[in-house]
């Protein structure tokens, strides 16, 4: 690393490569040439902010025990969190129309009322938020066209008796998780809400929105790293996307078929607009409509 007067210190190519190994080896992020320059950016921004002098310091310290928090922060310092309510309309359709009946049916048929829905990578909250108002209105309204025979409870609850909703929303940065939890969210933020949504599932707080209390219920968000072995089971339904797109191939694959592994038979994963299961793995049969993509597992004979 070299810090020349008035300039930008600069790592040199060897140093980016071992820190580029060790974000790759703690989270799976991948910085190819083209997002060199991002990560020694945030690289240098870190190591000012602690306050050390040389590159080979803060290298010895994120490589220490007690870097491990230093770590941490530095991934933190390296995801992109854009994100936004009802992302990738076309998608959501197939998830609203197809998907989401078609399971309410086979779990009502089988008089399990369970549903479990994994937001993996969810940063500021818009993408589980979305899918918790859509599933209450699912079931809302499946439950009309056949009621349950329960009693109703009052008040009104967004997820009606007997159905039991549990979204589990993940990520790796704890800010985003933070703000996630708060599910307070500025007009700026809400322009894909529309009016009826807004009415029902927020409440406005000054010139912000909060979700309702009821549909945050719905929701438990957790840190997990999907680099690790230990994810979340049992899933009727996983949404990871625009989280993939920063991995290699390898890291993808290998995130897949923990996916695979972390569905229930017949689950389904959505994925990003830009990314795509295709040549990463052969135990998704692919689903595709109106610009609308999904993933349904299918089962493998040992
Ligand atoms: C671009 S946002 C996508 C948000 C949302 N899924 C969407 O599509 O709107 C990517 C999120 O993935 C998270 N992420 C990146 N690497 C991760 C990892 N190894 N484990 C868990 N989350 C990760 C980032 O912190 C970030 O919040």
């Amino acid at each position: 690393m070299s810090m020349g007067e008035g300039q930008a210190p600069a790592l040199t190519e060897a140093e980016l490569k071992l820190v580029q190994t060790l974000v790759y080896q703690e989270c799976g992020m991948y910085f190819d040439e083209r997002r060199a320059s991002f990560l020694q950016d945030r690289v240098i921004r870190r190591l000012k902010e602690c306050g050390v002098d040389s590159f080979y310091s803060y290298y010895r310290l994120l490589l220490s025990q007690p870097g491990k928090k230093e770590l941490a922060q530095l991934v933190e310092n390296l995801t992109v969190n854009e994100t936004s309510f009802f992302r990738n309309k076309a998608q959501l359709d197939l998830f609203q129309h197809e998907v989401l009946p078609g399971l309410i049916e086979r779990q009502r048929e089988r008089r399990d009322y369970n549903l479990r829905i994994w937001s993996a990578g969810c940063s500021t909250g818009q993408e589980p938020y979305t899918l918790a108002m859509l599933v209450a209105d699912a079931l809302s309204y499946s439950t009309v066209r056949s009621p349950e025979p329960s009693v109703p409870a009052l008040p009104k609850p967004p997820v009606p008796v007997p159905w039991r909703l549990e979204i589990l929303a993940s990520d790796i940065s704890y800010s985003v998780l933070r703000a996630a939890q708060e599910g307070s969210y500025a007009e700026h933020q809400m322009s894909a809400v529309d009016y009826s949504f807004r009415l029902r599932y927020f409440d406005k707080v000054g010139a912000r929105y909060a979700v309702k209390q009821s549909v945050k219920e719905l929701v438990h968000f957790d840190f997990h790293n999907l680099k690790t072995e230990y994810l979340p089971q049992r899933n009727d339904i996983i949404f990871c996307r625009n989280v993939m797109m920063y991995f290699d191939e390898a890291e993808q694959r290998r995130l897949v078929e923990k996916f695979h592994r972390c569905l229930n038979p017949q689950g389904y994963l959505f994925v990003g607009h830009a990314e795509s299961l295709l040549g990463l793995s052969d135990k998704f049969q692919m689903l595709h409509r109106n610009a609308g993509t999904a993933y349904q597992r299918v089962e493998v004979s040992q």
